[in-house]
């Protein structure tokens, strides 16, 4: 059978499969229906020092192909984190990561520094791209603030160190260097693109917020484009690749277009099956390519 293991950084995933930030609860939720052992790590919603209560509804909205959100980090902080929800997570049977945000420098090295000696974590995903509030995408605006945030961190930890990337920006590939000059294990994205709809009939945005974060299916030929450009702007380091994947045939264009890994995020709230029946039909597809292994596959654009 084909070799479904990837390297990221200094974490081995057995499946190249994670569910993505914000579209899974903390990672334990959807134990019922989906085999966790199946899947190569699961990321927790973002977390930050002090809990957050997200923006007001309504906040998220139906596109076509898609949805805007605009939950604005709703989460319950770093301590509350550590009491009700690592217990259980360190009872899954995959790796943990926690994808962590903050408003300036010493919030996100609070929580990697806090959570860097949890067994129950595997690493971090660095959050540096939501659009849903204000600072969000502080860190990826300009790539010195990017480097210099990844660098402060670096020292903290030895464990699986991902920047989460943002499409919102004119050159993703000069991002991407950023944060790994900074000292980045792996890089992922994309997040949401953003967007905003309008009720025609009242004139007002759909989203109290105004605007949101697009994803889902309409949103990945941006992802692969920006997975593509991120791969070749850093060679040797591993890029996950998220945005829209639905099916496996979504997946191996991100493979193919320079991505070691994959994350499925809105996917899992209308086919929550589609991360169990991922490792199979991947198998199944590399085996009729006659290809050993999953890194075969990687980075095989013919341009
Ligand atoms: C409702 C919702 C909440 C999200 N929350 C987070 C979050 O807390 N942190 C984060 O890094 N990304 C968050 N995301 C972004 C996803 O992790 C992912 O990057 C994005 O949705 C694109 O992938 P998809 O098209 O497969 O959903 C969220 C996405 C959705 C739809």
């Amino acid at each position: 059978m084909p070799d479904l293991s990837i390297q990221l950084g200094p974490l081995k995933l057995a499946v190249p499969s994670l569910a993505a930030s914000g579209t899974f609860g903390y990672g334990g939720e959807y134990g019922a229906v989906v085999d966790l052992s199946r899947v190569g790590a699961v990321i927790t919603k973002s977390l930050s020092v002090k809990p957050r209560e997200g923006n007001p509804p309504p906040r998220i909205w139906e596109t076509p192909a898609g949805m805007l959100n605009a939950i604005g980090l709703e989460n319950c902080g770093l301590e509350s984190f550590i009491a009700h929800r690592l217990p259980e997570l360190a009872r899954l049977p995959t790796n943990v990561l926690v994808n962590v945000v903050g408003e300036n420098i010493d919030d996100y090295a609070t929580v990697c520094a806090r959570l860097a000696e949890e067994g129950a974590v595997a690493g971090f995903e660095i959050n540096i791209s939501c659009p849903n509030v204000r600072e969000g995408c502080r860190f990826s605006s300009a790539p010195n603030d990017c480097s210099r945030l990844i660098k402060t961190l670096r020292p903290l930890t030895k464990k699986l160190l991902m920047v989460k990337l943002s499409p919102n920006i004119a050159d993703i590939g000069e991002l991407a260097r950023a944060a790994v000059e900074g000292g980045a294990d792996a890089l992922s994205l994309i997040n949401t693109v953003l967007g905003m709809a309008v009720d025609i009939k009242a004139r007002r945005p759909r989203l109290a917020n105004i605007t949101g974060g697009l994803s889902g299916p309409c949103i990945r030929p941006i992802a692969v484009r920006c997975v593509y450009q991120a791969a070749k702007a850093c060679p040797g380091t591993p890029v996950v690749g998220i945005g829209g994947i639905r099916t496996v045939s979504d997946a191996l264009e991100f493979f193919i277009a320079g991505a070691c890994a994959v994350q499925v995020g809105t996917t899992n709230y209308f086919d929550p099956d589609f991360l169990n029946r991922f490792p199979d039909e991947l198998e199944a597809w590399l085996a009729d390519e006659k290809l050993a292994s999953i890194r075969d596959l990687v980075g095989t654009l013919k341009v």
